[in-house]
């Protein structure tokens, strides 16, 4: 890949909206989409079911680094197994939040990430896509919400997909998982230098990748 093929980097914490928007910030642009979260739940599922410790680093990076996986549109696949809803189940992403703390793991998934800047250019989503694998990002946003309204936002998620939750939960859930990927030592969740901080607490998805595509419209001339 060339240096001139853009990235936007979309970071920022867990339920933020930050996949929804990169989606679609994507697809305005005919860019390509890599959901790099998907990575480390991919890698946290495969380790759940194989029984290796999460807290194994050689383990969790080997497997990481010989990942079978795929995107095909809208799928993930591991192997040949469609596994996009699998890795979305709460006690995966509490899994792929404690091997996220792993340097080898990290290291494991760098190159793959770079991999994906592919012409006409990238959307990449995640925590640490602005600090540390997209540095020279074109543009780097940090896309965040109070903890009430993503909290909210993924209590209708689960109600609309028949599943029960309690607000409570949800809202320690999302706090400890916050405390966890920001206080990390390596790739703590915060914004890039740079980075365009833009508050969703009162905004709709549509509006967030408006702002985002305003932005993206006045660097790219
Ligand atoms: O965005 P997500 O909820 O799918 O991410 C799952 C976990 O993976 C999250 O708790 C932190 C980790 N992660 C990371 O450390 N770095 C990334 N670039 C993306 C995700």
């Amino acid at each position: 890949p060339t240096p001139s093929i853009p990235v936007i980097a979309i970071d920022g914490p867990t339920a933020s909206g930050k996949g929804t928007v990169a989606q679609r910030v994507a697809a305005r642009l005919g860019f390509h989409y890599l959901d790099s979260g998907a990575l480390y739940r991919l890698t946290a599922l495969s380790a759940l079911r194989k029984g290796i410790d999460l807290g194994a680093e050689h383990a969790l990076a080997k497997l990481a680094a010989a990942l079978p996986c795929s995107f095909q549109g809208e799928h993930i696949l591991l192997g040949q197994e469609d596994v996009t809803a699998a890795i979305r189940a709460e006690e995966v992403g509490n899994a792929a939040s404690q091997i996220a703390i792993l340097t080898p793991v990290r290291k494991a998934l760098y190159g793959l990430q770079l991999g994906c800047r592919k012409a006409p250019g990238l959307v990449a989503d995640g925590r640490d896509m602005g600090t540390v694998i997209f540095p020279h990002a074109r543009l780097k946003v940090f896309l965040t919400a109070s903890a009430e309204a993503r909290a909210e936002r993924r209590y209708k998620q689960l109600i609309d997909k028949g599943f029960s939750a309690s607000m409570d939960d949800l809202l320690k859930d999302l706090q400890a998982r916050d405390a966890r990927d920001s206080q990390r030592e390596v790739a703590p969740l915060k914004p890039a230098e740079g980075a365009n901080v833009l508050d969703t607490s009162d905004m709709t998805a549509d509006q967030a990748v408006e702002q985002v595509l305003s932005w993206f419209a006045v660097i790219k001339n």
